[in-house]
């Protein structure tokens, strides 16, 4: 017989317990307690599968079953007391439902292992998350929409290299997001799809001598088949690394966003105000309303995408199958999983709540000669120029209109033609910059036109 002291579950060659630092560093408890249910619903389908092939009696699984449920009760209620002694959550609870049930109680674990059995709990955990950010998506992805369709036809200007470029419309700006966002939307679907595949019952590596039916724990556990390769099933945390990748590029989209809203908040731009219960004030300057979510948004790449890499560098070295290392992954991912939430929940109150300001959108649409593109474009459709030429001549124009400290539409018929005496009064049509998003028609253009069909457009697909 094993010490007393030694590990109840596998003490059995062992002559002493652990010392306290390595049970320190060995235990996974103080996180994975957050799996519990997802333990408790992969062992009660484990016990169901066992007494179906009559591995174990119908009174023994239906005695774990229950059992289970207690278990569970219990640590929902808060009574259950968590033991680092017995390492991680799959060991609490079995140690629990033994105290409770007695001898069946040592029969759950026939056919499988806690290799199988944690990359169950964790892919099941992924998966709710996978749902959960889903959901959280599609929230904000409705809530960009209905900013996109209040301001379809609000101008303001576009840039690149944060300096005036052309004049786009509020819709069109915030039609930009909803596609970055549907493509995350697409990501978190695609790697539900792939990870949807039940480690349970691979067993240590190898598989087991046991009769097990794997189909039968993977339907119940709402997976589409059992994973193929028992000794892939253990070792894999692709799951893990694809939920990361996707959340850390969702991430970047959101904090892209974020500093868009941080800019346009600011007295220099006031593109958008944003709403007090998505905004703090300062302790010392009375005046101030600062956009804190925002900031704290465009800040959590960092955790989310250092989780990523973390979890590559715990994975990259390792031989098949089940390493320790590989409980290192789930504080990454818990982290970056409640922070990529926060994140999605916090941008979709700040959407739904700000209001863009459409005096000013258009007061700056119109600066920094904006419709300079516009202007050589109609050199080249009316009077037949090169654009190259055209080119040269509007620059010629900026440049005037900068002497003079005007915009293009205030130089007179009589100083554009002192530049090319061709020009004629319509060209003042296209330098106003409703006449330019107008313009632009073309498939995924700035004009409302286009903004109006791709907003209807994603509502059809949101449904
Ligand atoms: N707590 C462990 C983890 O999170 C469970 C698996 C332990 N398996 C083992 N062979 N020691 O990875």
């Amino acid at each position: 017989m094993a010490d007393k002291s030694s590990n109840q579950m596998w003490g059995g060659r062992f002559a002493a317990g652990p010392d306290a630092i390595m049970e320190a560093i060995n235990a996974s408890i103080g996180f994975d307690k957050r799996m519990a249910a997802q333990d408790i619903a992969g062992s009660r389908a484990h016990a169901a599968m066992l007494a179906r092939t009559g591995i174990v009696s119908d009174s023994d699984a239906e005695a774990m079953r229950e059992g289970l449920l207690t278990v569970l009760s219990e640590i929902e209620g808060g009574t259950f007391e968590f033991s680092a002694a017995l390492e991680d959550i799959h060991m609490n609870v079995e140690a629990r439902l033994k105290e409770i049930i007695g001898e069946p109680a040592g029969r759950l674990h026939t056919g499988r292992s806690r290799n199988d059995q944690v990359a169950t709990d964790f892919k099941l955990w992924v998966r709710d998350q996978l749902d959960a950010t889903e959901g959280a998506l599609l929230a904000l992805l409705r809530a960009l929409l209905a900013q996109a369709e209040a301001g379809a036809d609000w101008v303001m200007p576009g840039f690149t290299h944060l300096q005036t470029a052309q004049p786009v419309t509020w819709g069109h700006h915030m039609m930009a997001y909803v596609e970055m966002l549907g493509r995350d939307l697409g990501r978190v679907r695609d790697a539900r799809t792939r990870m949807n595949e039940c480690p349970l019952g691979a067993a240590a590596l190898a598989g087991t001598s046991f009769p097990i039916d794997r189909h039968m724990t993977a339907e119940a556990l709402g997976f589409d088949r059992p994973s193929a390769n028992s000794l892939d099933a253990v070792s894999d945390r692709d799951f893990a690394l694809e939920f990361l990748g996707a959340a850390s590029i969702c991430a970047m989209h959101l904090s892209r966003l974020a500093e868009e809203l941080v800019i346009w908040s600011s007295a220099q731009f006031r593109f958008v105000t944003l709403s007090d219960r998505f905004s703090t004030g300062s302790s010392i300057m009375p005046q101030k309303k600062n956009p804190d979510a925002a900031e704290l948004i465009r800040a959590k790449i960092g955790r989310i995408f250092g989780a990523n890499v973390a979890l590559m560098m715990v994975m990259k070295g390792l031989p098949l199958a089940y390493s320790k290392d590989m409980q290192e992954d789930k504080e990454q991912v818990f982290d970056a999983a409640d922070n990529l939430l926060l994140a999605l929940v916090a941008m979709e109150g700040m959407v739904r709540d700000m209001s863009a300001n459409r005096d000013a959108l258009e007061a700056a649409a119109g600066s920094g000669f904006s419709t300079a593109t516009d202007l050589a474009d109609w050199l080249v459709r009316v009077l037949d120029m090169p654009f190259r030429e055209a080119h040269h001549v509007t620059g010629a124009l900026v440049a005037m209109a900068e002497k003079k400290g005007c915009d293009l539409p205030d130089l007179s018929l009589e100083e554009m033609q002192s530049v090319h005496d061709a020009i004629r009064a319509d060209v003042f049509d296209v330098l106003g910059v409703h006449n330019s998003v107008a313009s632009r028609t073309s498939y995924g253009g700035t004009a409302p036109s286009e903004v109006r069909a791709q907003v209807k457009r994603w509502q059809e697909v949101l449904g």
